[in-house]
């Protein structure tokens, strides 16, 4: 062969490994609303910055006549490119071979670029479209997969790892989605399921079609299982872009800071008025978000999920910050099993990705009844403590009204290590709500009164209870406030704050993990 021949065959060997699975699959894939594995890549990364590895590599299996049926490159489209000029490892999924199904060969070209990833500290983009393990390679496969579930939990914590899930996701494979920091999926077109609505309709006889057990919605809001819902490929590709912007590549960089023309010194006399003067009455929290970080932009995460807490990215003086907010619109604030678990997987994430942890509390406390007992909302309540006590990252805490009992200590409380705490005077720092602490306290003298006398004792009790330990000032004489702020100038505060604790350095007790109450 000479080169002229051997460039001839290069090139031939590239186009038969862009067809994929061939033009009447990729037409199919359109009309489902689907792109490809590479136009997929093509969204992603920076405009020609994709370099493709181990694009030759082909299945090794000679049963069910699969020797008869190689495809150069298995169906997956592996290497690495550019996101805003910073590396990152892609592995996409080729619907159009075999169903984007899981070979022994396509497992280790994943496998090589998060090896890649882990060497040279760069996050790890997984796009899912897979009809799971490759049926006709039995075991093997299904060692792939498990290969690829150790890279992602060696990983954890170590370089980000987003998942989208663009198509079918089902059986064991979607146990590297879940493991991974960050699950995107696409309305209408992505599913993710253990077993499928065939086999639960065999076992427990119960139906439910495809979107309703594992589609974008029922992850996002019921399950907890995905943290995005796209509205398509595009949406998706442009989503973990965003996302990314507020990463740092690995656990030993910061995240990357923005120059920012929103004033560092500006005031939101707003807030002032935020506050209803009736405990009782809800606000949104994120009006207080919006109006304190960069450009009033907040990247929520887990949106729809447990709202009664919110949590999300944005930028205070084009710093990265992770905000874990209770939401007073929802649910009253409380926190609950969901909240509990939202809030600490991600404090825990930004913690282990050196993000700055910023607190808006407002919270009446845990959610009682037997649902949420019974659930082990004490095992769950717990991870979010654990998680706020053992993050190191500069934590600040805003109580802008109710700060009440385990909540209070729970919520970045100064007793698990918080660098700066502020209160608004709006605050109400106590072990209860006035009309509970009334109730018990004063339980024996309000049923020695009179029947008559008896309600306007409990009001008296109840505004001289609201009066001496509703407030911010009882905290703040034993310095567990650090200081009580005017509302409008919440956003200065906050950024001076934050650049006093630019070299913070604290470090928890050597050893080889802690215990959290999983
Ligand atoms: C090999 C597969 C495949 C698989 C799909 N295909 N899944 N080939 N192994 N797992 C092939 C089909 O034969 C077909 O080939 C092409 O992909 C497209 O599939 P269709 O069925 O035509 O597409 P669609 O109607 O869109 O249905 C998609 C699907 C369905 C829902 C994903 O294909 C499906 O149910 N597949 C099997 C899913 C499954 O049970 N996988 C194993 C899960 S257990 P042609 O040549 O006709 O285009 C698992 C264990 C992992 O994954 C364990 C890890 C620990």
């Amino acid at each position: 062969m000479d080169t002229k021949q051997r460039l001839e065959e290069l090139k031939k060997r590239d186009a038969l490994a862009e067809a994929g699975g061939g033009s009447e699959r990729r037409e199919r894939q359109h009309k489902e609303g689907k792109l490809s594995a590479r136009e997929r890549i093509e969204l992603l990364c920076d405009e020609g910055s994709f370099e493709e590895l181990d694009k030759y590599v082909a299945h090794r299996c000679a049963d069910f006549g699969m020797a008869e049926q190689r495809i150069v490159g298995d169906g997956f489209v592996t290497g690495y490119g550019r996101i805003d000029g910073r590396l990152v490892f892609v592995f996409a999924q080729d619907f159009t071979v075999f169903g984007g199904s899981l070979s022994e060969s396509n497992a280790m070209k994943i496998c090589k670029i998060m090896d890649h990833a882990m060497r040279t500290g760069a996050p790890v983009i997984g796009l899912n479209d897979s009809g799971g393990a490759r049926i006709q390679e039995g075991v093997m496969s299904l060692a792939g997969y498990a290969e690829i579930f150790l890279r992602n939990t060696l990983a954890s914590g170590v370089v980000p790892q987003i998942s989208a899930i663009l198509g079918p996701c089902a059986g064991g494979a979607v146990y590297s989605p879940a493991i991974t920091d960050f699950v995107l999926m696409t309305s209408g077109a992505s599913c993710m399921f253990v077993t499928g609505p065939d086999v639960i309709k065999t076992v427990t006889h119960e139906d439910v079609t495809k979107e309703e057990l594992g589609g974008a919605m029922t992850h996002n809001t019921t399950s907890g299982v995905a943290n995005f819902i796209a509205r398509d490929d595009a949406d998706c590709m442009a989503m973990i872009r965003e996302l990314l912007g507020f990463l740092p590549s690995n656990n030993l960089e910061d995240p990357p800071r923005r120059a920012s023309s929103d004033p560092a010194d500006r005031a939101e006399p707003g807030l002032d008025r935020l506050i209803p003067p009736d405990p009782m009455v809800p606000y949104d929290i994120k009006d207080v978000i919006h109006a304190v970080v960069d450009d009033a932009y907040f990247f929520e995460v887990h949106e729809h999920y447990a709202k009664n807490i919110v949590v999300g990215f944005a930028r205070l003086d084009g710093r990265p910050v992770g905000i874990v907010a209770n939401q007073p619109a929802f649910l009253a604030g409380c926190l609950d099993i969901n909240a509990s678990v939202k809030g600490a997987r991600f404090v825990r994430f930004c913690d282990a990705f050196n993000i700055p942890l910023v607190t808006f509390e407002d919270v009446p406390g845990f959610l009682p009844g037997t649902q949420q007992e019974f659930g082990g909302i004490i095992r769950h309540g717990a991870k979010l403590l654990f998680a706020f006590a053992e993050a190191t990252v500069p934590k600040l805490t805003v109580i802008t009204r109710k700060a009440y009992g385990g909540a209070y200590c729970v919520m970045a409380s100064k007793h698990i290590r918080t660098d700066v705490n502020f209160a608004w005077p709006t605050a109400e720092i106590a072990v209860m709500g006035p009309e509970g602490a009334v109730n018990i306290v004063y339980k024996r003298e309000l049923d020695r009164t009179a029947p008559d006398n008896r309600e306007a004792l409990r009001r008296e009790k109840i505004e001289e209870f609201r009066e001496r330990f509703a407030n911010p000032f009882v905290a703040a004489e034993r310095g567990y406030i650090d200081a009580v702020i005017q509302p409008a100038l919440t956003r200065p505060k906050l950024i001076t704050a934050l650049r006093a604790l630019d070299t913070k350095r604290d470090t928890n007790p050597k050893k080889k993990h802690g215990n959290i109450p999983l």
